[in-house]
C-alpha cells in the first residue's frame, strides 16, 4: 500500500519528463506544421543580424551552402533559442517581402552593442511603426529632392585629381585606388548630410586630419570594436571573456564619445554655413533629441558610404579584369558625343538602359556589397509552401535573405559566375529589372523582378538606391573618361597589346566576409592618364 504514492510520484515525473521532450521537439514544428529543414542540433552562435558576426560569416556560408544543396531554398539554423531562417528563393523572397509585406516588415529586437549604441535610433533599427515611418519618409523626401549635381562634381573631381596625383608619383602608374574611391565616395555623402561646405572640411586640420577624415577613421574604430564584441561569445572562457570585454567596451564608449563631438562640430559648423537643405536640416526640424541627431547621422553614412564605396572597387576590379567590357564602356560613354549617366527613354517611351548602367547592375548582382538583408521578422506564424513541402515560418523567429545566392542562382541566371553586362540589355535576361521590388506597396511587381535584391526589397528596401546608382555611375563613367584601367600582372603592370602571363591573375576577384563584401586583396592596378584629357 505504502508503494502506491511513490509509484504515482514516479509515474507523474516520467509524464513530465514526456511532455518536456516533446515540447522540444515541438519546437521544430508549429501546429503539425514543420519548420524549414536544416540542422536543428546545431545551435550556431548567430546574433539577430548577420552584419553583427562577421568573424563566423565565412563559416554559416559554407554550411548554408551545403545546407540548401541537401535541402533546398529554405533552410533553418538556430540562433540561441530562435529559429533563424535563411530564404535563398526568389519566390519565397518575392511572397514574403512583397506580398505579405507588413508582415515581414518588422526587426528582431538586438542585443548587440551597435544597437544599444549609435546606432539606437536608426530608421533600420527602428520599430515597424510610427516613428519608423516618419524617419524614413523624411530620408527618402531629402533624397528625392537634394540637388546632387553640385557635390558629385566636386567630389569627381578631387577624386581624379588624387588618382592623378597618385599615379604621377607611383612607380610606372601603379596605383592601389581603393582608400582614395572610398573617401571620396565618403565626401560626397557627408556633403548630402552635413552640407556642401563639409568637403571643405576636409582639409588637414591641427591634429593632421580634417573632420571628414577624423569621422572616417571614428566609422572604422567603432565598427571594428562593436564586430569584435559581438564575437565575444566564440571566446570559450568567461575569465577571458571578461579580458576581451571589458576594455574593448571601455575603448568603444571612447569612440563613440568622440563621434558624438565630431558629428556635433559639424552640426554646428553648418549652422553657420547656410546652403541648400541637408539631411541634418531635415532632422532639426524634427525636433530630435541629440543623441537621435547623432545616430540618425551615423547611420547616413554607415549605410551609404561604405556599401556605395565597396560597389564601386568591385565596379572598378571587373573593368580592369575585363579590359573588353572597360573598351565598350569608354566607346559608348564617350561615341556620339553621349555622356548619359541614366536610361534613356525613346518617343515611344520605352527606356532604351545605357551600357553604364548594365555594367553597374552587373557589378551589384555578382557582388553585392550586401550578402544578406538585414535581418527581418515576422508579427505572426506564416505557413509556406517550397517545392511541395509545407512549412512555417514561426513569429518572431529571425527571417535573412541570401542576397547574393538569388543573384547567383542558375535558374534565373544563364552562366551566373560570368560577368555579362548584356545580359542587362534588350533581350537579355534582365532586361525588365527595373528600381526596386515591392517599394511602394501595391501588392508589389512579379516574382521575375527579384531575381536580384542588392538593396532588399518591399518595405524596408534600401531607400539609398537610386541616388546609389547614380552616384555609382557618375563616378565610374568619370574615372573611365579620365584614365585607362590596366591591369598588372605577377607584380608588373602589362603595357598595351603584351600577352599577359597566364599563371598570375591580374586582379584577385575572392570576397572578404564581413558587414559588408569587401575584396579580399584591394584592387591594384596601372592607372594611364587617356589622351584627350592630357591635351
Ligand atoms: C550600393 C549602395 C547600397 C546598398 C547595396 C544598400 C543595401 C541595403 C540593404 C540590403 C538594406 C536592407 C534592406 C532590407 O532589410 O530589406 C538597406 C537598408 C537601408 N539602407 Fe541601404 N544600401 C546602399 C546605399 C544606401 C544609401 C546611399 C543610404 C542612405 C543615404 C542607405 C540607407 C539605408 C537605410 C536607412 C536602410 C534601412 C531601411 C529600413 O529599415 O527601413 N543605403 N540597404
Amino acid at each position: 500500500m505504502s508503494l502506491l504514492p511513490l509509484l504515482f510520484v514516479a509515474a507523474f515525473t516520467l509524464l513530465v519528463v514526456v511532455f518536456l521532450v516533446a515540447l522540444n521537439n515541438n519546437k521544430q514544428c508549429r501546429y503539425g506544421i514543420p519548420l524549414p529543414p536544416g540542422c536543428p542540433r546545431r545551435r550556431l552562435p548567430l546574433h539577430w543580424s548577420l552584419f553583427n558576426l562577421s568573424p563566423t560569416v565565412a563559416s554559416l556560408s559554407m554550411v548554408l551552402r551545403r545546407l540548401h544543396h541537401a535541402h533546398g531554398p529554405v533552410v533553418t539554423l538556430w540562433a540561441g533559442s530562435k529559429p533563424a531562417i535563411f530564404i535563398a528563393s526568389h519566390e519565397t523572397a518575392h511572397c514574403t517581402l512583397v506580398r505579405m509585406g507588413a508582415t515581414f516588415a518588422h526587426r528582431p529586437s538586438s542585443s548587440s552593442l551597435l544597437s544599444s549604441g549609435v546606432n539606437g535610433y536608426g530608421v533600420n533599427s527602428a520599430t515597424y511603426g510610427n516613428r519608423w515611418a516618419v524617419l524614413r519618409r523624411n530620408l527618402c523626401s531629402h533624397l528625392a529632392a537634394a540637388d546632387i549635381g553640385g557635390p558629385l562634381r566636386r567630389s569627381v573631381d578631387r577624386l581624379l585629381q588624387s588618382l592623378d596625383r597618385a599615379a604621377r608619383e607611383a612607380a610606372d602608374g601603379v596605383v592601389v585606388p581603393s582608400d582614395t574611391l572610398r573617401h571620396a565616395v565618403f565626401c560626397f555623402f557627408a556633403a548630402l548630410c552635413f552640407g556642401d561646405q563639409a568637403i571643405a572640411t576636409d582639409a588637414d586640420d591641427d591634429d593632421g586630419g580634417g573632420l571628414l577624415k577624423r569621422l572616417r577613421g571614428l566609422h572604422a574604430e567603432i565598427l571594428s570594436l562593436v564586430v569584435q564584441l559581438d564575437a565575444l561569445h566564440l571566446v570559450p572562457s568567461m575569465a577571458l571573456q571578461v579580458a576581451h570585454y571589458l576594455p574593448r567596451s571601455w575603448k568603444l564608449l571612447d569612440a563613440q564619445r568622440r563621434h558624438h563631438a565630431t558629428v556635433m562640430a559639424l552640426v554646428r559648423a553648418r549652422r553657420l554655413w547656410q546652403q541648400k537643405m541637408c539631411y541634418v536640416d531635415t532632422l532639426l526640424t524634427l525636433r530630435l533629441g541629440e543623441h537621435e541627431l547623432v545616430s540618425l547621422c551615423w547611420e547616413f553614412m554607415n549605410a551609404a558610404a561604405k556599401t556605395t564605396s565597396t560597389a564601386l572597387e568591385w565596379i572598378m576590379a571587373r573593368l580592369v579584369l575585363h579590359q573588353d567590357i572597360q573598351h565598350k564602356l569608354w566607346n559608348d560613354i564617350t561615341g556620339d558625343g553621349r555622356r548619359s549617366t541614366t536610361t534613356t527613354t525613346t518617343c515611344g517611351g520605352e527606356s532604351r538602359r545605357s551600357f553604364a548602367e548594365a555594367v553597374v547592375l552587373e557589378a551589384l548582382r555578382r557582388h553585392p556589397p550586401a550578402n544578406y538583408l538585414l535581418a527581418h521578422t515576422t508579427d505572426r506564424d506564416v505557413s509556406s509552401v517550397v517545392q511541395g513541402s509545407a512549412f512555417v515560418i514561426p513569429k518572431g523567429s529571425i527571417v535573412n535573405y541570401g542576397v547574393a545566392e538569388i543573384g547567383r542562382d542558375a535558374k534565373l541566371w544563364a552562366d551566373p559566375d560570368v560577368f555579362r553586362p548584356e545580359r542587362f540589355l534588350e533581350g537579355g535576361e534582365g532586361f525588365s529589372i527595373r528600381g526596386i521590388p515591392g517599394v511602394g506597396g501595391g501588392g508589389g511587381p512579379v516574382p521575375e523582378m527579384m531575381k536580384m535584391i542588392p538593396f532588399g526589397a518591399g518595405r524596408r528596401a534600401c531607400p539609398g538606391a537610386a541616388v546609389s546608382m547614380k552616384v555609382l555611375l557618375s563616378f565610374m563613367e568619370n574615372l573611365v573618361v579620365h584614365f585607362e584601367w590596366k591591369p598588372v600582372v605577377g607584380g608588373c603592370a602589362c603595357a598595351c597589346g603584351e600577352e599577359e602571363e597566364e599563371e598570375a591573375p591580374a586582379v584577385d576577384m575572392s570576397e572578404k566576409p564581413g558587414l559588408v563584401t569587401e575584396m579580399r586583396t584591394p584592387l591594384r592596378t596601372r592607372l594611364v592618364v587617356r589622351q584627350h584629357v592630357r591635351r
